[in-house]
Order: C-alpha cells, then structure tokens, then sequence
C-alpha cells in the first residue's frame, strides 16, 4: 500500500478516534492507500502523551504551525472547537497541504463560505467529515432509493438524536457555548449527520420551519463553579423539498435532549410502492416497507457488508470505529482517484449546503417563519 503521512491537529475525542482507526487499517482488504500518523498538535500535554504510543507518529507539538511546516505530512485531519475551524482550516490550504475538515466546516455559513472559497482558491484535496453514510444499513437505504424502488417518495426523516444533556451535572464544555460551538449550536453539532445523506440524495430543502429548543442555561463548570450554557439543544426542521417533480415533506431532527438515546441516527423514506427504515437503534436491522394487497415491513439482518472490504467475517455486525475507517479508506482512495463509483465523504459543497440549513433553521426561529432556501 501506498504511505500518506497524516497530522491530526486537535487529539481529543476525535483526533483519537481516528489514530486508532489508522492503527488497525490491516483490516482492510481492498484499498492501495494507508494512512501513516506522522503528527500530532494539540495544546493539551495530556491530550498529546496519548500519542506517544503510537511509533509513527514522531511528531508531537503544542504548536499546529509546526505539523504544518512539517514536510512530512500531506494530509491534515482538524478537530478542534468549531470557533477555531476557519483559522486552522485555512492555515492548513495556505500550507498546500490537503485537509480532511471536521463539520460543521466553521462556526457558521460566512465562515464556511470563506472557508471553502480558500479551498477553491488552493486548489487542494477537501472533504468534510461524516461517518455515518458508510453503514451497511445507510449504503442500503441509499442503494434502495437510488434503484427507483420506492414509486413517488411521500416523505423523508433523517435524524440523529443523543440524551446526555439530560443529565443537568454534566460539567459544560465548549460544545454548550455559542462562543465556541456556534450559536447553531446542536445543529452545528449534531446536523451534518443528519442532512448528509439527503443532500447526496439530491434532497435539498427549499423551505423549512425551525423549532429550536435550549437545554439547561447553567451547567457545573468542573472547577466548583457553575458555568453559563447559551446553545440550542434540540432541533426539529420541517422542510419541503422536491423529489420526482413533486414536493416532499423532509423533516431533520438533531436532538441533544432525547431521553433514551446515545447515539441514535435514524432515516426512513417512504414511497407509495415502497419504504425503506434504517437506525442505529437496531444496528444490524433494515426494514424495507413492501406495498401490495397485503402491505409488509419485512426486516433483514444486515452483516459486515462495508463499502470496502475487510477481514471481518460477513455476519459481524459493525459499529462505529469501522465506519470511522471506511471513512478514511473513502477520503484516501478518492484523494487517489480509485474510489470507484463507491460513496465518497461529504464535499465541500454539500458542507455548506448544511450550513444554508442551519442559517436558514436559525432565521426561522428567531422570526417564527417558513425561510425560503
Ligand atoms: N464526526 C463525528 O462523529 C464527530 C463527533 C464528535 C465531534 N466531532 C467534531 O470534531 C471536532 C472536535 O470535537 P471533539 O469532540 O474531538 O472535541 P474535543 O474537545 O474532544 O477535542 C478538541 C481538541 O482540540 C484541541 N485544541 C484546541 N485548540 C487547539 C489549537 N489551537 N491547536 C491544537 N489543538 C487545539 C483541544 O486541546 C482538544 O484536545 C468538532 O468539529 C466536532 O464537531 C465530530
């Protein structure tokens, strides 16, 4: 396999998730191209020794400028505060260096605009994470529509739905702060995922309403204090786009307050000649809706059926490290020109086609109106 050198600006939850994703990329059975973690920035020294365990990665800085002079490293993964996206994102393209970029690809849409305006301008390789496309389940729901199966879709919901927020002693972090995680808020948490696969659907909102909700205005601040938490927690959109020629009901939900759900993403689109449902809830389940003189929803178990191929025996159930991979293996092989008609990570265009969305979602609540996109 061909070697990429990668630096991860930003260690924590994800910068991690993805190390360990390259750690094991012997898994995979039919990609040319591997990931090498050459370097790490971070501004935590704890956040930075996690690395060290990790032999190819030689370079480990407080300073990202450093990573980005490093010659070594061709491709860089940003995960940081979404306050901080369009700086590093666009130190990293002034660098000439390509970016794999964590939504919500900058803190709000004129930022992602900017931001993607330096990408056209660079010229560089861009794509935008979201993992949750390359589950067996959501490859299915989009090979199904794709396929025509549905007859005149009726309507379209794609949720993705977490409870944590319910507990009020969860000490604030950056993602509870409009300074620092936008004043989106959940939509720029939580919102990529869900709007991701109707978007490369073709599934654009023409209009929507927006019913936006905050959770706890003060949380601990882990120092003994309380801290203020201003974002909006819970999401619900409801947008009219058009499929076929006709005008569908869409609905997004995007919710940090969903009592019951840790990581819950969720899509159906129903049809007048079929359906198809696929959540994470059932991880292994897809449901397909069959019309007739009897009307079924039939259920299958799903097995390891990735978009690349791995050792994992068939009938193994996938979870979220693997679709991390398959992610990687898509942005690397797509970066070579072998993706191969296979599904590629989230474009640029589609990034701040979400950001329109969130904008939008953001006006309408503010004015209690249906925006027109
Ligand atoms: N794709 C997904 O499923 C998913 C899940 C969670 C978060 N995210 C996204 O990933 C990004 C990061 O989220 P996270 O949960 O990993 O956050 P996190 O708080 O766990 O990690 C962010 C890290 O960035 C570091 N950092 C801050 N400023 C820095 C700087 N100037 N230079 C270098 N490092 C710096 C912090 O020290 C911290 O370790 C966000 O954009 C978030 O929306 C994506």
């Amino acid at each position: 396999m061909k070697k990429i050198g990668v630096g991860i600006i930003g260690g924590g939850l994800m910068g991690r998730e993805m190390a360990s994703a390259f750690a094991r990329w012997c898994a995979l059975m039919d990609v040319e191209v591997q990931p090498e973690l050459v370097a790490v920035a971070d501004l935590v020294e704890d956040v930075r020794n996690w690395f060290r365990r990790i032999p190819s990665c030689v370079q480990i800085t407080g300073n990202y400028h450093e990573l980005l002079a490093n010659p070594a490293v061709e491709v860089v993964y940003v995960a940081v505060p979404h306050n901080l996206h369009e700086k590093i994102y666009c130190d990293v393209l002034a660098a000439g260096k390509d970016l794999f970029a964590e939504k919500p690809f900058g803190i709000d849409l004129d930022s992602a605009r900017r931001i993607a305006d330096a990408a056209t301008i660079s010229g560089r390789f861009v794509r935008c994470s979201s993992e949750f496309p390359f589950l067996p389940g959501a490859q299915r729901v989009m090979q199904h529509v794709n396929q025509g199966k549905l007859g005149r879709i009726l309507e379209v919901v794609a949720a993705f739905h977490h409870s944590s927020d319910l507990d009020a002693s969860k000490p604030a972090n950056w993602k509870r702060k409009s300074a620092t995680c936008g004043e989106i808020g959940v939509l720029g948490d939580l919102g990529m995922h869900a709007c991701h696969i109707p978007l490369r659907l073709g599934w654009r909102p023409q209009r929507l309403f927006a019913q936006l909700q905050k959770g706890y205005p003060q949380r601990p601040d882990g120092k003994g204090g309380m801290a203020d938490c201003d974002t909006w927690d819970n999401a619900l959109l409801s947008c009219w786009t058009q499929i076929g020629g006709h005008q569908v009901p869409l609905r997004f939900e995007m919710k940090r307050m969903a009592p019951g759900e840790t990581n819950t993403w969720y899509i159906e689109v129903l049809g007048t000649e079929g359906g198809v449902r696929y959540s994470t809830k059932e991880p292994k389940t897809l449901w397909l809706f069959e019309n007739g003189k009897e009307q079924f929803w039939k259920k299958t178990d799903l097995g390891f059926g990735m978009p690349f191929k791995t050792v994992t025996g068939g009938i193994f159930e996938p979870g979220f490290p693997d679709m991390i991979q398959q992610m990687w293996a898509a942005f690397l092989m797509e970066r070579e020109g072998l993706l191969a008609g296979r599904c590629g990570c989230a474009t640029v265009e589609e990034a701040v086609a979400t950001q329109e969305i969130f904008a939008a979602a953001l006006a309408s609540h503010v004015q209690g109106v249906v925006m027109a996109l």
